[in-house]
């Protein structure tokens, strides 16, 4: 017999979680609401659920403080957004390739990228034998070489999406490839290049669309890549996209990552710890077995070079990271006990550890690490549990 009922729902913070801290996301876009000017509106990219933050919770808080569309890069994404209520305007930011995707577009109100000039007849096709009318956003590659209609042809297909029933051109946009790049040359070729399609359109007599072509970075370098709206992400979340775009805007970072510890136990030296042994006591040390590992979103690949910190203090992580737990050596700070909450993102006092520190040590971008906790750990909402120990018998 299938149960339906019980006790199911274990508490979310019994052994790792993320926690998304509200008031600084709706902080975060305010600041960047208050940066740009009355005319130009905020996308708030939520792909990748909200990069790993929870695309629900994110949409609805960055839209009560100034974001007015969304943008997302999956038919899935859109449809988890719509289906939680939310109504704002949806900007699916890869390409479809589909009527029966389409069909979908215009039921859930999500629109399109158009990124190749085929897809003006798909679209224009299946939305009108559902006798409706698809807004579209045309997408100019001005040099990212990923999506986008060549910038050499998109005037021509920005005329034809006008005189195509069915379609309605919603806007023209671009993606900045180098935005983040101390060096801004390459941002403002693909700015002339954009300006080139802009001028023709203009030269033809045509209407302009609304226009955008900022990134977070992009938002950051320069007011006049601003245009008619800024499509955001990480800023969001509370980091800059390169050292040198940093302080310009007061961003907190929104999501942190806890873990209790499960286990305390005292070693003597000579004694190896985790799979492969690759770390051996040379001393006699105390451990704590964390209740987080890679498939929560701690790289594996961070194994012996991760920090973390417990009452304030900052921690050395010892032997491989497995799957579900990893051990930190905790043999200065005799407090630790099981129940106790670790920080490996986040704060406490005044130590600090961020997603740009994992990032630096891996070898890759802040983006990627967020988007690594998407899987398995429970969200939540807030700051620090109070109280911090939990007391254990
Ligand atoms: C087309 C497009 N616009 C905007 C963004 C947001 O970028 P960022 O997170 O750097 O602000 C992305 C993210 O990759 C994107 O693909």
């Amino acid at each position: 017999m299938e149960r339906v009922s019980g006790p199911c729902d274990p508490d979310p913070q019994a052994r790792a979680w993320v926690e998304i801290d509200a008031q600084a996301l709706a902080a975060n876009t305010q600041a960047i609401r208050r940066y740009l000017g009355a005319q130009t509106e905020l996308l708030a990219v939520i792909k990748a659920d909200a990069y790993g933050h929870g695309a629900v919770t994110v949409a609805e808080v960055v839209l009560a403080h100034g974001a007015t569309w969304l943008g997302v890069a999956t038919l899935g994404e859109a449809i988890q957004l719509r289906r939680a209520g939310i109504e704002a305007p949806i900007l699916l930011l890869s390409g479809v390739n589909t009527a029966a995707e389409v069909a979908a577009l215009l039921y859930w109100r999500v629109e399109p990228t158009l990124a190749m000039g085929e897809q003006v007849f798909l679209f224009a096709q299946a939305a009108q034998s559902l006798g409706q009318t698809l807004p579209v956003h045309l997408d100019v590659d001005t040099g990212m070489s990923r999506l986008g209609i060549p910038w050499s042809q998109a005037a021509d297909w920005v005329r034809l999406v006008y005189q195509t029933p069915g379609l309605r051109l919603a806007s023209l946009y671009s993606h900045l490839a180098t935005a983040d790049d101390p060096d801004p040359q390459f941002v403002y070729t693909q700015q002339q290049r954009f300006e080139q399609v802009i001028q023709q359109v203009r030269r033809w007599g045509l209407p302009l669309p609304k226009l955008h072509l900022a990134n977070s970075a992009g938002m950051l370098l320069d007011r006049q890549l601003h245009y008619d709206m800024v499509r955001v992400g990480l800023a969001l979340y509370g980091y800059a996209p390169a050292p040198h775009l940093a302080g310009i805007l007061p961003l907190q970072p929104v999501l942190q990552v806890r873990a209790r510890i499960t286990q305390i136990k005292d070693i003597a030296p000579g004694t190896g710890v985790s799979y492969g042994q690759r770390f051996i006591a040379d001393r006699p040390m105390r451990l704590a077995t964390v209740a987080i590992g890679y498939a929560d979103g701690v790289p594996r690949a961070l194994s012996q070079q991760l920090t973390a910190l417990i009452g304030g203090r900052r921690v050395r992580q010892v032997g491989m990271i497995t799957m579900d737990q990893l051990m930190l050596d905790v043999t200065e700070v005799p407090h630790a006990q099981v129940g106790q909450v670790v920080t490996l993102i986040g704060a406490e006092g005044d130590q600090r550890i961020t997603a740009e520190d994992w990032a630096r040590t891996l070898n890759t971008i802040t983006w990627e690490v967020l988007c690594g906790f998407r899987h398995r750990l429970p969200r939540v909402l807030g700051k620090l549990p109070a109280p911090l120990v939990q007391e254990v018998s």
